[in-house]
């Protein structure tokens, strides 16, 4: 017996316990344990019922991912699955914590299924690019009926023990040591006569509109092929018979196992946990986080507070005015007030947010307590520089002094207080209480503890927290502003910001670049442009004609016109004529030619923009590791994630070859197209990013 599976008798009952911390996944040796402890149950005399049950803080998180992508291994899931279903003895699944992928195909395997009233079950294998591949998609409808059975498949949720019981997932809900209820439960069974119950021998799935569910499912992946997928391979389940269907799906999953989508989720998946997890910070310890001050009561600053709210910190929150100070309190209210019609918190807790853990103060004073505080002002280096003085002189001794700031030099910010160790960056985005990315900005002269501090504080919020350099726009905005440029150069040239939007949402984008400005509002890329006019190189291409539009008053859709136009009531906007106008005209004064672009061209430009940019990031140090620009992109600029980031995504094509195209384009601008030294380093030891991410780890 494998010694990832306990076997114990009780009785006339047989218990296989999963022993594979920390999540029970199936690796080749669980699944082996599983198929021998069957074997040795079915062998023993005496033995007439099963109880699969796992140890830990779940049943079965799955499949075990770090196996996908090597050649498989028996015994297969699928087969482990059919081979549980098909024991003459009665098997029954007892579930608590999470039962996810092929840990509900295990149990779905299993005859009967009892679950802890806090238990969760899903089909998430979308979210890594694939299908359930041992089951799921045939057995759960026939449990479920194909609408429900489409939802959770391709929404890959974690659903609820009481609605998992409501669709007929599980069979009873009991509170108790997930071991001893199943054993009372696989006893009443035997006790009351039941018989076995397998699914594969329940009548195939009523038929619905499978080409509307398919459709619905291939708009809303936008461009992820699998959720579609399985609704092709839920539609088998009632066309086919079940060993047929078994087949229709195994054949999609292999396909789809094959894909880039599923390597780029994969890598997204394990990116996502890494991405905290620095080498620096091991034994580390974070400072103490109870109570934090947030300075400025804007936007973002509200956001934060209610961030921190929200993950049980205290808030003190300093604006100027007594006025300015009633508006971010009403601010916060009105954020939280969202999180109550979402369900997130209940109305009492709501009022304690508002009233006991929220402290609105117009006195610098107020902060003498906080354990951080977190400046959220105008970005202008003067202000900042005016607001650290102030903390410096109120904060407690070991306070974190940080800085929201998205651009400015935080070296130069710490280095105006007497406690530059204290001085660290944590750059949200806007709406700070929704965005999932913080970059966390470490200065030279920041202490690892305040690093720490920051991660653990990003962690509290929920956060994914990314670490980067101090230099101008840090790791996101930065790159941001070189794939900006190529497209401005492209819409220079001939094509029309509305085909590189366009082009860019039909890659994955969840916005195209010009979309977004108008969203974020023209007059911050306006005055970005005027702060940088003095240092411009003289070969640098920078368009002028969106800043006629800015001189006309109209900053995107907070004045209802920029690159589009937008109605009140409706969503989105419309082209805007005046900027094709406005586009002509600077062509004509500049003496270009317009040329078409194909939209592969508009995605190939937009993106080596920002691989190079990227690649110059991690060169200089400002970046540690590829993974970590790519979960930047990713959760703070609306990447696809089915490529994984950018850096997989240059994975995926071959270094080589992006380089080869960064630098035919650098034969029309070699000013902007200054291929990045480590990529060429890369491409010449016929290394890759990935190659990167692995040395880091
Ligand atoms: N395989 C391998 N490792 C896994 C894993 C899996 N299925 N699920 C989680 N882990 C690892 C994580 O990488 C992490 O490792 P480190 O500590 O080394 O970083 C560790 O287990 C704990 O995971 P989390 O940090 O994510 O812990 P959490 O409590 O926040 O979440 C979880 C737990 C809900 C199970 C979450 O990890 C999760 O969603 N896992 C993926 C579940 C999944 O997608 N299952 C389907 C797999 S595909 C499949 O089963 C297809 C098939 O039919 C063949």
């Amino acid at each position: 017996m494998s010694d990832k599976i306990a076997y114990e008798r009780h009785g006339d009952i047989a218990v296989l316990r999963i022993q594979n911390p920390p999540v029970n996944a199936l690796s080749q040796a669980v699944r082996a344990g599983l198929q021998d402890g069957m074997s040795r149950a079915e062998a023993e005399e005496g033995v007439r019922a099963v109880l699969i049950v796992g140890e830990g803080r779940a049943f079965i998180a799955g499949a075990d991912i770090t196996e996908f992508g090597k050649p498989p291994q028996e015994p297969y899931l699928p087969d482990l699955c059919n081979r549980i279903e098909a024991s003459p003895l009665l098997v029954v699944a007892s579930m608590h914590g999470v039962s996810l992928g092929g840990g509900l195909e295990v149990a779905l395997g299993a005859h009967y299924r009892i679950a802890q009233p806090n238990a969760r079950v899903g089909l998430p294998e979308v979210h890594l690019g694939l299908i359930p591949g041992a089951g799921g998609t045939q057995r759960l409808p026939r449990l479920t009926g194909a609408e429900a059975a489409i939802e959770v498949i391709t929404s890959g949720r974690h659903v609820m023990a009481p609605e998992a019981l409501e669709l007929g997932i599980i069979d009873r809900i009991e509170e108790g040591d997930p071991q001893t209820v199943g054993l009372a439960y696989a006893q009443e069974l035997l006790d009351s006569g039941a018989t076995r119950r397998p699914i594969s021998e329940m009548p195939g799935t009523a038929p619905i509109d499978w080409d509307a569910a398919y459709e619905a499912a291939f708009r809303k992946g936008r461009g992820q092929i699998s959720p579609a997928q399985a609704v092709r391979a839920v539609q088998a389940s009632a066309e086919e018979p079940f060993k047929v269907g078994m087949k229709t799906e195994r054949q999609m999953f292999v396909d789809l196992m094959e894909t880039d989508q599923r390597q780029g989720m994969i890598h997204a998946f394990f990116s996502e946990r890494a991405v905290s997890n620095l080498p620096e910070l091991k034994g580390v310890t974070p400072r103490d986080l109870h109570e934090i001050g947030v300075i400025g009561g804007g936007t973002m600053g509200a956001g934060i507070a209610t961030a921190a709210l929200l993950s049980g910190l205290k808030v003190v929150l300093i604006e100027m005015k007594d006025e300015a100070a009633k508006a971010a309190h009403e601010r916060i209210a009105g954020n939280l007030q969202g999180a109550v019609k979402r369900g997130k918190i209940s109305q009492d807790k709501y009022e304690a947010l508002t009233t006991e853990a929220l402290k609105v103060s117009t006195e610098y004073a107020s902060l003498s307590d906080v354990d951080l505080v977190i400046e959220a002002v105008f970005e202008d280096m003067d202000v900042k520089k005016q607001v650290f003085a102030q903390l410096d002189a109120v904060c407690k001794p070991g306070c974190v002094l940080a800085s929201n700031t998205s651009y400015l030099d935080v070296n130069e910010i710490a280095a105006s207080t007497s406690r530059p160790g204290d001085v660290i960056g944590l750059h949200f985005f806007s709406p700070a209480h929704v965005m999932k990315l913080l970059e966390i900005v470490v200065a030279d002269a920041t202490a690892p503890e305040v690093v720490a501090t920051g991660f653990a504080l990003g962690k509290m919020l929920g956060k994914v927290s990314v670490r980067a350099g101090v230099c101008d726009g840090f790791i996101g905005n930065r790159i941001l502003a070189t794939y900006r440029t190529a497209a401005d150069h492209m819409v220079l040239d001939g094509a029309s910001p509305y085909q590189i939007d366009k082009a860019l949402t039909d890659f994955g984008f969840a916005m195209g670049p010009f979309a977004v400005a108008d969203l974020a509002g023209l007059d911050i890329g306006w005055a970005t442009r005027k702060r940088k006019a003095a240092d411009r190189h003289p070969d640098e291409r920078v368009p002028t004609y969106i800043d006629r539009l800015c001189e006309q008053g109209h900053f995107g859709q907070k004045t209802g016109q920029g690159y589009y136009i937008y109605e009140k009531g409706k969503r989105g906007g419309v082209p805007n004529p005046e900027i094709t106008r406005l586009i002509e005209a600077e062509q004509k004064e500049r003496g270009i030619t317009p040329r078409d672009f194909t939209d592969r061209e508009i995605v190939r430009r937009y993106m080596c923009a920002m691989v190079n940019e990227a690649a110059k990031l991690l060169g200089e140090g400002i970046a540690r590791r590829p993974l970590d620009i790519d979960m930047v992109l990713l959760f703070g600029y609306g990447f696809p994630r089915y490529w994984g980031g950018p850096m997989k995504w240059a994975d995926l094509q071959g270094l080589e070859s992006v380089l080869r195209d960064i630098e035919s384009y650098a034969t029309e601008d070699a000013w902007f197209w200054q291929p990045a030294p480590l990529l060429k380093t890369l491409v010449a030891e016929g290394r890759n990013f990935d190659d990167l991410n692995k040395e880091a780890a």
